[in-house]
């Protein structure tokens, strides 16, 4: 990482001139090093929301935004979504590289073998109304983990660190199927040891008790696309705040907790929910250029759902997957004259062609497809997020892991550029106007 270039910063008052080494990565811009900013000159940087500014080295990810790039460890996604499942994708993650076959069906023994939650897990669930939104379940329940696993949580050990990362991907599907079971009044599915990761979560989400389920290996095949093109994107919002959230050494499930919340937000995980809500809102073809309008009027707060990016100044390359598994979906199911579908693909055909979304670089992201692609599944929009977070757990959980690790980790802790009033005293109550 090391690159002898530095850059001169000449402070403009005083002429002192400051040389800032720069550090380059294996692939990406370079960074200017300005960990002994403050040190040596008494300014701070200022970069609300990160947009110049890398917060950690990592070797998990890589995007380019630019370019449409997405590499987990190094590997393209596409390739990634076309040769692996998601198991495969949660050890590249964690283990830097992709597993053997031996090293594969240890993992998924070690996954199916923790899939079940703790029996008194459940109760957390009787706590919340039968309408609380599935987030609200989540952010509540995977919390909880953390009291039930002192036996493994010195976040200090390798070995701790790696059994918190096997109980979080295994009983991620267990936790979200609850969520949704508990607030439709259905009891819910223990897990089934001879089913696959997918077609597991697929029985304990859609099946019943009283009836045999058998999932249609096209839907798992696309959910399971689903989880890796959702399961890691360097230091996205939720991700940041996992690392954050554990500099200061709190514990791994109380981390992700963090990120749960987080992605739940509409401009991240809440997306694609948001997708759906806006499909319905707009209802018909006939009112998409009512749509387009307000979504371009600056005095409008209304945004087109599920297009644009922060990273992906290029087609996300994850759409372009997720459009190709929702044409699947829909032709398996035979839904390509669904109401909502056509006024989606309305919608896409419209906003590319618009010179608004064409110079401010809009494209559809992976959320606008994935959001039509759950809804054909039968899986209602308000889980949607949840699905996201089981995807993203194998993410937070390997960057957390590589923040422990890393020996220039420190406590997460910003500046800012006060704005507020000056020192000022304490006037008595009676003369305050
Ligand atoms: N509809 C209409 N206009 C938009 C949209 C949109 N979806 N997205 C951005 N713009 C406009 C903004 O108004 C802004 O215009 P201006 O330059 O005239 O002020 C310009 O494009 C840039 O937008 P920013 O908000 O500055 O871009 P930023 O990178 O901060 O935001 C974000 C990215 C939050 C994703 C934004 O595009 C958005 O709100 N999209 C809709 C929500 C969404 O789909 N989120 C999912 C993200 S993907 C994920 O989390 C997996």
């Amino acid at each position: 990482m090391d690159n002898p270039t530095v850059i001169k910063l000449i402070n403009p008052e005083t002429q002192l001139a400051f040389d800032l080494p720069m550090l380059s990565g294996t692939l990406g811009p370079d960074v200017i090093d300005i960990r002994a900013l403050y040190q040596q000159t008494g300014l701070f940087t200022y970069d609300p929301g990160f947009t110049s500014t890398a917060s950690c080295s990592s070797a998990i990810t890589y995007i380019d935004g630019e370019a449409g790039i997405l590499l987990y460890r190094g590997y393209p996604i596409e390739q990634l979504a076309e040769k692996c499942d998601f198991l495969e994708v949660c050890y590249l993650l964690m283990h830097a590289d992709l597993p053997n076959a031996k090293e594969l069906k240890n993992l998924i023994k070690s996954t199916t073998e923790h899939s079940m939650v703790h029996d008194q897990l459940t109760n957390f669930y009787k706590g919340f109304r039968r309408d609380a939104h599935p987030m609200a379940i989540m952010v509540g329940v995977v919390g909880a983990l953390s009291a039930f696993y002192h036996d493994a949580i010195d976040i200090k050990r390798p070995d701790h660190r790696y059994i918190c990362a096997i109980r979080l991907i295994a009983k991620m599907p267990t936790i979200v199927a609850m969520c949704y079971k508990y607030s439709i009044g259905m009891p819910f599915m223990y897990p089934q040891n001879k089913l696959g990761y997918v077609e597991n979560f697929m029985y304990m989400l859609l099946g019943s008790p009283c009836e045999t389920y058998q999932p249609n290996p096209v839907l798992v095949r696309a959910l399971d696309r689903i989880l890796i093109l959702h399961a890691d994107h360097e230091q996205n919002a939720s991700t940041s705040t996992v690392r954050l959230a554990g500099s200061s050494g709190a514990n791994p499930y109380a981390c992700v907790t963090a990120g749960i919340a987080c992605l739940w937000g509409a401009a991240h995980g809440g997306a694609n929910e948001a997708v759906l809500k806006m499909l319905e809102e707009i209802g018909d073809v006939t009112q998409i250029g009512h749509y387009i309008a307000r979504a371009k009027d600056k005095n409008d707060p209304f945004r087109l759902m599920g297009f644009g990016h922060r990273v992906y100044k290029n087609y996300d390359p994850r759409a372009k997957l997720m459009r190709e598994t929702c044409h699947e979906v829909l032709t398996e199911l035979g839904l390509h004259d669904d109401r909502l579908f056509k006024l989606a693909m309305e919608l896409e055909r419209i906003a590319l062609e618009d010179d608004y979304f064409i110079t401010k670089r809009l494209y559809p992201n992976v959320d606008f497809y994935s959001g039509i692609v759950l809804r054909a599944l039968g899986i209602p929009s308000t889980m949607f997020t949840a699905i996201f977070a089981m995807a993203r757990s194998i993410g937070w959980i390997a960057q957390w892991d590589e923040m422990i690790a890393d020996p220039e980790q420190k406590i997460g802790r910003p500046r800012q550029l006060y704005t507020g009033p000056i020192q000022r005293d304490v006037t008595p109550i009676a003369t305050r106007s």
